[in-house]
């Protein structure tokens, strides 16, 4: 069996996409942001001086020496100020911990082993996998205990007949696609952060991305699941069966969960038949309406080879452009569709694209587009709209946002930031997978800013409660949104989710000050 051997990570936002490396044989990490310095991200518990830290224990001399004992060998037991740096520090450097001790467990049985120290020692911990989280749920708070994924990196076993992929947590999403691809099959999910993202992060966040529309969510694609409860326990669910009907779907709780009841440490994933045809277009279109529009047409005339339907709006294009150096295939227009068809006959599902096209063409529908077949082409046409979160970053601090909404309200939204928020920002964007009626609403300034964040927070959940949206699609709600549930879970949703985190962590030591609002 081939196994997936993680080199070291990501953890940067200068994000220069690196080449595969090769090891034991199998591709290692498809594409890899290097490190770069992570302090000039304020400390969390600096810019929310209010939170106050838990009563859990700090870390003394005698817990590393125990740790030590449990996670024998090099890299597995750190306590190096500047190691820790870049796992203390969240992708979008909104959020720092100080956390002083990192640990690597590379099994379920070492996973076991730290959770009870921890437990019995009252020690906080953060669960993290390939820290690209966009919610500040994957780095401490305070001095939380990092536990990482990062070694538990192995592929269990692929049944090529069934499509079932068992897995370690650690595995990194673009390896396994990878390596499931050679099989002729794929992941059931995509998104711009898989070179870095680990599937037990995915599972852990409920993961939407690229492929969503196509393939759904992966409280469906995900069959059985391993996890270690805080108290050292081992929750075996790890069933590989499509249909098992036998009381509660216990491991659906943890797909979403965010590191709050448990970690996850094995995954079984149906992956689905590998596309033999892949083709993109690129469309330019005046106004949100007519992205309804399209969207409308497509579906009619596309059906089942359409795989992704994305939108970006002309700041967002020019995000790419100016800050990324991309280029556009296409002239300027207000607004612009990314529509992906994925199917087993090329020749077919070309005709029926161009037919298509050209049908929007003639109505006035779509103003401009092209058509790519090619996958260097594909891979250009996508990177305009997937690295839009990277190209933001180069404008400094980026205010984030990931929201559902009725289509019909969707991008009114984006225009009332803008007025909003006029000249006190270098731009508002809106982008996103709009198939799922999943926004991306970004503003950025040269560096945070308290004025602008107080002009954005609470009115754009306010917004979004009003037109009965959610305030986070996708992302979770992590430190940064879980005061705000409420905008869009019931009071009594929140007192059982409460409850269930009870049960599980009655000591309150897994992911502290995530997800749960405080009381
Ligand atoms: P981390 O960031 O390390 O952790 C995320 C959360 O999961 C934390 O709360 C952490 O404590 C918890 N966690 C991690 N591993 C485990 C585990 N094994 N057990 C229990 N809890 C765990 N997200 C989308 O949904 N759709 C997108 O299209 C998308 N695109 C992105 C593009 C870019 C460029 C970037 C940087 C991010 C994007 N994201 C997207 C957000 C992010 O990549 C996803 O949320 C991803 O699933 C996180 O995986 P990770 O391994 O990096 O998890
Ligand atoms: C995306 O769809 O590009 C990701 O969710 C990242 C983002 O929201 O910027
Ligand atoms: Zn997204």
């Amino acid at each position: 069996m081939d196994k997936v051997i993680c080199s070291l990570l990501i953890r940067s936002n200068r994000m220069k996409w690196t080449e595969s490396i090769v090891k034991n044989g199998y591709k290692t990490c498809v594409k890899r942001f290097h490190i770069s310095s992570r302090r000039d991200t304020e400390l969390t518990s600096v810019r929310y001086p209010k939170l106050k830290r838990g009563n859990y224990s700090k870390v003394t001399d005698a817990d590393v020496a125990m740790f030590e004992r449990i996670l024998p060998g090099a890299e597995r037991v750190i306590t190096e100020p500047s190691e820790l740096e870049g796992y203390n520090t969240d992708w979008i450097k909104n959020c720092r911990g100080a956390s002083q001790l990192l640990l690597k467990p590379k099994t379920t049985d070492d996973m076991s082993a730290i959770l009870k120290v921890c437990n019995e020692r009252n020690l906080a911990v953060v669960p993290q996998g390939g820290n690209t989280g966009l919610v500040g749920g994957s780095v401490p708070v305070f001095d939380e205990v990092i536990i990482s994924t990062q070694q538990m990196n192995e592929i269990i076993s692929l049944d090529t007949l069934s499509g079932i992929l068992m897995c370690q947590a650690g595995c990194i999403l673009g390896n396994l696609d990878n390596y499931v691809s050679e099989h002729n099959l794929t992941m059931p999910i995509d998104l711009g952060a898989k070179g870095s993202c680990h599937i037990g992060g995915n599972l852990a966040t409920n993961a939407g991305g690229l492929r969503l529309l196509r393939y759904g969510s992966l409280h469906g694609s995900v069959l059985g699941l391993e996890a270690v409860l805080p108290d050292g326990e081992v929750l075996d669910c790890m069933s590989s069966l499509r249909k098992d009907n036998t009381g509660y779907d216990v491991k659906q709780l943890f797909i979403g969960s965010e590191g709050t009841l448990g970690i996850i440490t094995k995954a079984a994933i149906l992956c689905p038949q590998k596309p033999q045809a892949v083709n993109v277009a690129f469309l330019g279109v005046d106004s949100f309406s007519r992205v309804l529009e399209v969207f409308k047409e497509t579906k009619k005339n596309l059906a089942e080879i359409l795989s992704a339907f994305e939108f970006l709006d002309a700041e967002s294009l020019r995000v790419g452009t100016d800050n990324l150096k991309l280029t556009s295939p296409i002239s300027d227009h207000p607004f612009y569709v990314l529509i992906e068809t994925s199917g087993s006959n090329s020749a077919h599902d070309e005709e029926k694209l161009t037919k298509f096209l050209e049908s929007m063409m003639e109505s006035g529908k779509v103003l401009d587009g092209t058509v790519a077949a090619e996958n260097s082409k594909i891979q250009h046409i996508w990177n305009l709209r997937e690295r839009v979160a990277e190209g933001l970053m180069h404008d400094g601090y980026c205010y984030k946002y990931d929201v559902s909404l009725p289509l019909e309200n969707f991008y009114g939204l984006v225009s009332d930031m803008r007025d909003r928020l006029g000249d006190k920002v270098t731009r508002v964007v809106g982008y996103g997978h709009v198939g799922d009626g999943n926004l991306h609403l970004n503003a950025t300034t040269p560096e945070y800013n308290t004025e602008v964040m107080e002009l954005i927070e609470p009115f754009i959940y306010d917004w979004v409660a009003k037109y009965r949206g959610s305030i986070s699609a996708e992302h979770g709600l992590g430190f940064k949104k879980r005061q705000f549930i409420y905008h869009s879970k019931s009071r009594s949703a929140v007192t059982v989710m409460k409850n269930i985190k009870g049960i599980f962590d009655p000591k309150g030591i897994m992911n502290p000050y995530k997800t749960l609002p405080d009381d």
